[in-house]
């Protein structure tokens, strides 16, 4: 039997490069060898935008067709909506009874978006979303979470769970699986204004749905080596943006490029016109792809009824075993 992989995003808008070389790509690569669930968190979005139902709406659709457009086949993979699955909300509430309240607030991914986000008195749903992402994951036992860095710390805190599970209620037996993180090798890409991290919030992203002219526009802003001036000043790559996407998206081309730009033999925007060609190479494939369901969007609500259909089965068993464990059937 394939083991099985689960991520996903939540459905808060359009998805970035940031998203595709931190986990998306890995779920193409990986679509043949494991049995792939990708979760449209909406529920999770609500945490944050509750008060922004139409945004989630459109999310749902905008992240549906972002991971169809990168290759990922509907025939292979259970795409599914979060609300869809009741299960996911049963389990969030039996692993709520056990875990802490410190654990969460100490949580760093927490910390940080509470901080970006301005909230002082946390929401008990904000608070509460590494334990029904605990359950996203569990509902259907998966092995594997390709996810981005930021997210590290909400796997350790399923691995917790699932620990704690096991050892409260298992009699020895693991009822649940304890998933392990699958980091691609660069897990986090700056912005483009040279911000450590590449985010929808943070207005320095380049989406996947951006076309030539954008891309072009993008990469021409993206921040550079500041203290190279003149043409002539020798570049140093390590803190250049540009260099990093290079990294990610033209490796073949990145070590010269790099040498190139320690010698002040290739100018800034040379180098960025060399890089938005790559982007653009990299993604026209992807564009084909997403007209293709953008002018379908009927096909693509059917593909995640469908994913959640699946879905609920799967959890609908996995509830089961949880109640009988928990000794909740009479
Ligand atoms: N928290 C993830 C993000 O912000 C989205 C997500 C929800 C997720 N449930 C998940 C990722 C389960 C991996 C596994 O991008």
């Amino acid at each position: 039997m394939k083991k099985r992989i689960l991520t996903g995003d939540r459905t808060t808008g359009k998805l970035h490069l940031g998203h595709y070389v931190g986990s998306l790509k890995n779920r193409v690569y990986f679509q043949d060898t494991y049995d792939s669930f990708i979760i449209l968190a909406d529920i999770q979005a609500l945490t944050t935008h509750f008060e922004d139902p139409k945004k989630i709406n459109q999310g749902i659709m905008d992240v549906a067709i972002d991971n169809l457009s990168v290759g990922l086949n509907p025939e292979k993979i259970t795409l599914f909506q979060q609300s869809q699955v009741k299960s996911i909300a049963e389990l969030t509430i039996f692993y709520s009874m056990f875990v802490s309240v410190n654990s969460l607030r100490h949580n760093p991914t927490i910390k940080t978006e509470a901080k970006q986000y301005g909230y002082k008195d946390l929401s008990y749903g904000f608070l509460g979303y590494p334990v029904s992402q605990a359950a996203d994951i569990t509902f259907c036992n998966a092995d594997l979470i390709p996810v981005g860095d930021d997210q590290l710390p909400h796997i350790e805190q399923t691995r917790k769970i699932v620990r704690r599970f096991n050892e409260l209620y298992g009699k020895g037996k693991d009822i649940l699986t304890v998933p392990e993180a699958l980091l691609s090798e660069i897990s986090r890409l700056p912005g483009i204004d040279g911000n450590a991290k590449m985010g929808k919030s943070l207005g320095n992203a380049i989406y996947l749905s951006d076309n030539k002219e954008i891309i072009d526009k993008k990469v021409r802003m993206a921040k550079t080596d500041t203290n190279r001036i003149h043409l002539n000043d020798k570049g140093n790559p390590q803190v250049c943006t540009v260099a990093t996407y290079h990294k990610a998206f033209n490796l073949s081309d990145y070590g010269n490029l790099c040498e190139m730009c320690k010698n002040a033999t290739i100018g800034c925007s040379a180098c960025k016109k060399e890089l938005a060609d790559a982007l653009n190479k990299e993604l026209e494939p992807f564009r084909e792809r997403r007209a293709y369901y953008e002018e379908r969007p009927k096909i693509v609500g059917e593909i995640i009824a469908e994913g959640s259909r699946k879905a609920n089965i799967i959890g609908d068993n996995m509830v089961l075993h949880v109640k009988d464990a928990m000794h909740l059937l009479i």
